[in-house]
């Protein structure tokens, strides 16, 4: 197979939802119809318990799961499958933002008796921001739920989507019988009794047949049929284009637990969803058909092992193809790096692979030169855009507590920073350290791996600050923006870059500033944009 061949097969995409709305589940079903596992309750769920949030025993044990489910792969009609795995942890949300930098299309997991919750609707808006096609699967329909035109007007008006439903459920709850494949032109019933055990089904090409008619009954069928024509008058049909514009969102139900929908939903998934897309560098933008490799660092993590003090780096092909032994170079340090064992990721499995294709991810083994949102390319000078730092919304003091340890620590702070866990600023007035994160749950998480792995203590003091803003001004020597530095001096810190970031104490300082400042620029992420 060629090289444009290679790129084509290739879907890459995320599962998101608010926690416990069916990721898991989904993600192991469609392994489980890919073929790419043999049965269910093989993918350990990677998500933390709401008993356990500070047990810091089950923070790792989610870490070791988190390797191995970071990057799922498998085949299906020609097609290699790489689902990108996302914590629903919201603790966690800036690991699923930068995720999501490196899909090509994701899925929604919805639940119909909850419809659509917080954690959805801020992952929805990233997706929405960056037009990432999106495919929505409304989940446990064999539970009593919403009806299901009121959830689409939901997820409509929550989400600012616009859907066109591919597929339309035959009751739902106790009366759930199955659904209308709008996609396929075909009716598709539960065959037994018992919602929870069946996996079989049977299809019907037409709504006529008297054998759909006895078995679910005249009425329930003219509601069918009423409904489907609803669904035709008030929704647009499917446009492919519109699809991967980012404009129209099409609509799957079904019940990832029952295996029901979800091959549906797969079969729709490899025929519409986008091969590789395009990504923007601050040079050009970059085409996967390009021959010269690219690819950027995603995600990195860090091995479980203390005496192995190796990482894991997780890149994205952009374009060209990544081979074994062939040098690369770091843009960011200007130098060129060969890698001898570049891990593929198959199923659960990882396995040393000599070539990869634009779409899949490698995973790199890195001694500490790499950092998240770092570009690899085959020598040109670029920078893939689009990896930002969030704007943390927690903040404390952080103290060496063991005088002895003091390298230790730095160090430990250091990677831990480059993987992405905080953000690191320094103080301007007194030199102090301040760690930001987007959950109160890192906090924890970085004392204790300091400790286990660097064998450094840290204590923390608390710091009131609202959130942290970078600033920039076209003027450096602009007299709002010296006087705002000046008047704002106690509130203002480096960025481990360099970078000057403004440490608001609240919101209504914040909005003072902009008021009061208006040459001054304020960006709530790193990228400064
Ligand atoms: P998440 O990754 O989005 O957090 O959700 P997960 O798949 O873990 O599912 C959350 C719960 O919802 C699980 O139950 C799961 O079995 C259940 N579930 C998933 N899909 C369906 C469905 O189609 N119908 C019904 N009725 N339930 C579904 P749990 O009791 O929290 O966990 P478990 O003990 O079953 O693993």
């Amino acid at each position: 197979m060629g090289f444009i061949e290679e790129l084509q097969r290739r879907r890459t995409f995320g599962i998101i939802s608010h926690p416990d709305a069916g990721k898991t589940t989904l993600t192991e079903k469609l392994l489980l119809f890919g073929g790419a596992i043999q049965e269910a309750g093989a993918v350990k769920s990677n998500k933390i318990k709401k008993s356990a949030t500070s047990d810091f025993m089950e923070i790792e044990r989610q870490r070791g799961i988190s390797v191995a489910t970071s990057v799922l792969a498998f085949n299906y009609q020609g097609k290699k499958i790489n689902i990108l795995d996302t914590p629903g942890h919201k603790d966690f949300a800036e690991d699923t933002y930068r995720t999501l930098t490196a899909v090509d299309s994701v899925i929604v997991v919805i639940d119909v008796a909850k419809g659509v919750e917080e954690q959805t609707e801020k992952l929805v808006e990233v997706c929405r921001m960056r037009n990432i096609p999106m495919i929505v699967f409304i989940n446990k329909l064999d539970r009593e739920g919403k009806d299901a035109f009121d959830l689409l007007d939901e997820v409509e008006s929550k989400l600012n989507l616009s859907v066109t439903p591919l597929s339309f459920p035959i009751g739902m709850g106790y009366d759930f019988k199955g659904i209308y494949n709008i996609w396929e032109s075909n009716a598709q019933l539960f065959s037994g009794e018992h919602k929870q055990t069946v996996a079989d089904k049977e299809i019907y090409d037409t709504l006529d047949s008297p054998k759909l008619a006895s078995r679910i009954g005249e009425s329930a069928l003219n509601q069918l049929k009423e409904e489907l024509e609803l669904v035709s008058g008030v929704y647009n049909p499917f446009d492919r284009k519109a699809y991967l514009a980012g404009e129209q969102q099409p609509v799957f139900f079904g019940s990832a637990l029952n295996n029901f929908g979800v091959q549906e939903l797969l079969d729709c998934f490899v025929t519409i969803a986008p091969n590789p897309l395009p990504k923007e560098a601050d040079s050009r933008m970059v085409a996967p058909e390009e021959k010269d490799f690219s690819g950027f660092v995603f995600k990195i993590h860090a091995n479980m092992d203390p005496k192995h003090r190796d990482r894991l780096a997780f890149v994205k092909i952009v374009s060209g193809t990544f081979e074994r032994n062939k040098p690369y170079l770091h843009v960011r340090h200007g130098k060129k790096l060969k890698f001898s064992s570049p891990n593929a990721f198959f199923a659960e499995k990882k396995e040393i692979v000599d070539v990869s294709y634009p779409g899949d991810i490698v995973g790199l083994h890195d001694t500490g030169n790499f950092k998240i949102g770092d570009t690899l390319t085959q020598q040109e000078q670029l920078n893939f855009q689009g990896i930002p730092s969030f704007s943390p919304e927690h903040f404390r003091y952080i103290n060496n507590a063991d005088p002895m340890k003091a390298k230790q620590l730095n160090k430990g702070i250091d990677q831990l920073m480059d993987e992405g866990v905080a953000q690191l600023f320094t103080l301007h007035l007194n030199n102090r350290k301040v760690i930001g994160t987007v959950g109160a749950l890192q906090f924890e998480v970085i004392q204790y791996r300091l400790l286990h792995e660097y064998g450094a203590q840290c204590s923390y003091e608390n710091l009131n600050v609202h959130k942290a803003c970078w600033v920039t001004c076209d003027d450096p020597e602009h007299s709002e923006f010296l006087d705002f530095k000046r008047v704002k001096q106690k509130f203002l810190a480096n960025d481990k870059q360099g970078q000057l970031v403004f440490l608001a104490d609240s919101a209504f300082s914040l909005q003072m500033s902009q008021q009061k400042y208006p040459a001054v620029q304020f960006y709530f992420t790193s990228e400064l944009k």
